[in-house]
């Protein structure tokens, strides 16, 4: 059928889209203004407790800000009755009393047909429920209360039982009218190969009726009851009912539920549904014998923002978990997500439920991981990351993931969590580079820290190290011939400050002269000021070795633990370039705005650093040295309780530097 030109402009321009609209929801008085023509209502697209659904009245569309449902009158018919583009103009032309264009006979045929198929599956729903209430039905109702189903619950979920013959439905489905191409048509019936008489294709079986959002029988679910049969469960064919593919089996109870707040369930099977309602979770659906598709994922997000995965807690159900994440990362917005609850190996809803009742599928909900988790969990699990080329493969597929996700906003918070799970996991993994090397563990205990805070605590890396270093200069400088037992571990040393590393080379090459020589010689070689900054740094002052020139033991302890300190640093700083390489590798538009984030973090720490001026502690030879300082002052370098002693009874001795140098700059 078609339309005479502008008629569909007739039609939207006499009809009140607010009037429409408002038959189906309730509006936000506070929020709306009528005499404007904007109005607002808790939208019926979604789930939501506020009004963000948005029409305008004059201008003939809405908008929901929250899922971004829109259209015009005609559109809203459509989704809201579930009505085609002609079946919806023809019923707002009846309201905005406009004459429809004479019909197209072919049209109306078809909806005739497509009334007939419904009334065939309603009698077919009829047929089978009095089957199972009925003598034949005998062995099926002991099969259900075995299964712990019953009268009740055999009611609300209207099932029924199709009997082991060869034309039963047929038969009573023929004595009523219902020819048998309605039979077929509706996927109740089939002819066999060689064209003879059809047979009913439900035999043996426990029936499911399948109803869409409107409450229509569409399609049927059968289980075998003999454990021989060819399929254990057998769905309805694909009819012009029935699209396994956007519908879900308890469909409008579920939406209603989730409607009320409940959570939306998605588990694997009809009985699992039929439990997981029977326990309370009334939100529960099940696709039909299928994968989950996009369109049910776009029907249950319009349900709930998250709904929760329940698959078996097996091989299949891992898989069908992880081809439902590949499916939803393209679809996801924010506000919109999916969670995973894990069932025990070898489990189904319908399992967890006999066993543990409602509370133990409760818990399991309670823990329902988050989409990314998940992810992840796939990506890393039973591998082994012990070489960049393999971390690298990881980054690769992590960023494939996140690339795929075209909402910005959330792709950005999937390359965060992602982040974070890598960095996690190389915590806790051996792949710390001071341990690859085979060197003892940073001394202190990592701290539990995000990512982005460690980039940011990157700025505090060189206090320590430049300390640590001006240690085995000073410490050598007294005991140059210590430099002997050092060498190598100097040599491979990257100094943090280039004056440092000029120093310690000198030292090196001049290990042989007397302490009072190689001053000298450094002056020479590299002017006074080095020396001197070293000789007045206060944290230096306070260390034994400085305190006891003769004695050499405590500048061997000095240096050796210096060294540790250095290499427990070196390591901490390697992994912190490898964070930043694997965020140059996973670089997306998010990459500067991190960078920016993190060198933001450095800039304030910075300052409150020169900012707190106020906080000082006097050390044991009555130096003030900043709080901060202090803190930074290594373990390594506390000084041992006999020089304690020491310090107390000849403080003067100890002659506190007139000058003090400012922290090192960054
Ligand atoms: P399951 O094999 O997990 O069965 O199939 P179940 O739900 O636990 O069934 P019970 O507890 O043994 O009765 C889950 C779903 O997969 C589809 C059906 O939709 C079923 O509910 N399925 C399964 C089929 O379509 N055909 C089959 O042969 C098996
Ligand atoms: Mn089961």
């Amino acid at each position: 059928m078609s339309l005479p030109p502008g008629f569909l402009d007739e039609l939207r321009s006499r009809l009140s889209i607010g009037q429409v609209v408002g038959r189906k929801v309730i509006w936000d008085s506070r929020k709306s203004n009528q005499a404007r023509g904007d109005l607002w209502a808790p939208c019926p697209f979604h789930q939501e407790k506020t009004a963000s659904f948005h029409v305008d009245d004059r201008k003939g569309y809405y908008y929901c800000f929250g899922c971004h449902a829109k259209g015009d009158a005609i559109s809203f018919v459509r989704e809201t009755e579930n009505l085609g583009f002609m079946e919806a103009v023809e019923v707002l032309a009846r309201e905005a009393g406009m004459q429809m264009p004479a019909r197209d006979p072919r049209a109306q045929e078809k909806a005739d047909r497509l009334g007939r198929l419904r009334e065939a599956m309603e009698a077919a729903v009829r047929h089978f429920r009095m089957q199972l209430a009925t003598g034949a039905g005998a062995e099926a109702r002991d099969y259900l209360a075995r299964r712990g189903l019953d009268e009740a619950t055999i009611g609300r979920f209207e099932l029924g039982f199709a009997p082991d013959a060869r034309r039963g439905l047929f038969e009573a489905l023929g004595g009523q009218g219902f020819p048998p191409e309605v039979l077929i048509e509706a996927g109740l019936a089939a002819r066999p190969d060689d064209g003879g008489a059809p047979y009913d294709r439900f035999r043996g079986r426990i029936v499911f009726p399948i109803r869409d959002g409107q409450g229509r029988a569409i399609g049927l679910g059968g289980r075998a009851m003999r454990t021989d049969a060819r399929a254990k469960y057998l769905n309805s064919p694909a009819t012009p009912l029935f699209d396994k593919s956007r519908s879900l089996y308890n469909l409008a109870p579920a939406r209603e539920a989730a409607g009320k707040g409940r959570p939306l369930i998605v588990a694997e099977g009809y009985m699992d549904v039929i439990a997981l309602v029977r326990a309370g979770f009334e939100g529960a659906v099940a696709p039909l014998g299928t994968a989950i598709t996009e369109e049910q994922l776009d029907l249950l997000w319009r349900m709930a923002d998250e709904p929760l995965i329940a698959l078996d807690g097996d091989r299949a159900g891992l898989s069908a978990a992880q081809r439902l994440i590949d499916l939803s990362l393209p679809r996801l917005k924010a506000g919109k997500g999916l969670r995973f609850v894990l069932m025990p190996p070898g489990k189904d809803p319908d399992d967890l439920l006999r066993e543990g009742g409602a509370a133990a599928m409760q818990k399991l909900l309670d823990g329902a991981m988050p989409m990314v988790q998940l992810l992840w969990q796939r990506e890393t699990e039973g591998h082994v990351f012990d070489s960049p080329e393999r971390r690298a493969a990881l980054d690769a597929r992590l960023k494939g993931h996140v690339d795929r996700i075209a909402d910005p906003v959330l792709r950005r918070h999937y390359d965060d969590a992602l982040r974070e799970l890598r960095y996690q996991m190389r915590r806790a993994s051996n792949a710390l580079p001071a341990r690859r090397r085979g060197l003892p563990p940073p001394p202190s205990a990592p701290r539990p820290s995000t990512q982005r805070s460690l980039l940011a605590a990157g700025g505090s890396g060189p206090v320590p190290e430049r300390l640590a270093e001006a240690a085995i200069l000073s410490a050598l400088l007294m005991h140059p011939s210590l430099a002997a037992e050092v060498e190598a571990q100097l040599e491979s040393l990257e100094w943090s400050d280039p004056a440092n590393a000029a120093m310690g080379a000198a030292i090196l090459a001049h290990q042989d002269l007397s302490s009072e020589a190689l001053r000298i010689r450094l002056a020479e070689l590299l002017g006074a000021e080095p020396l001197e900054r070293l000789d007045s740094l206060d944290h230096l002052a306070v260390m034994p070795f400085r305190r006891r020139p003769e004695d050499r033991e405590s500048a061997r302890l000095a240096i050796a633990g210096a060294l540790d300190r250095l290499e427990a640093e070196q390591g901490h700083r390697m992994e912190l370039s490898e964070a930043e390489e694997d965020i140059a590798g996973l670089a997306t538009e998010t990459l500067t705005w991190r960078l920016r984030d993190a060198a933001e973090a450095r800039d304030r720490a910075v300052r409150a650093m020169q900012e707190d001026k106020t906080d000082y502690e006097i050390a044991e030879n009555g130096a003030r040295i900043d709080r901060r300082e202090r803190e930074a002052m290594p373990n390594w370098a506390s000084t041992h309780p006999a020089d304690e002693a020491a310090a107390r009874q000849t403080p003067e001795k100890l002659g506190a530097p007139a000058v003090r140098i400012s922290l090192p700059r960054y």
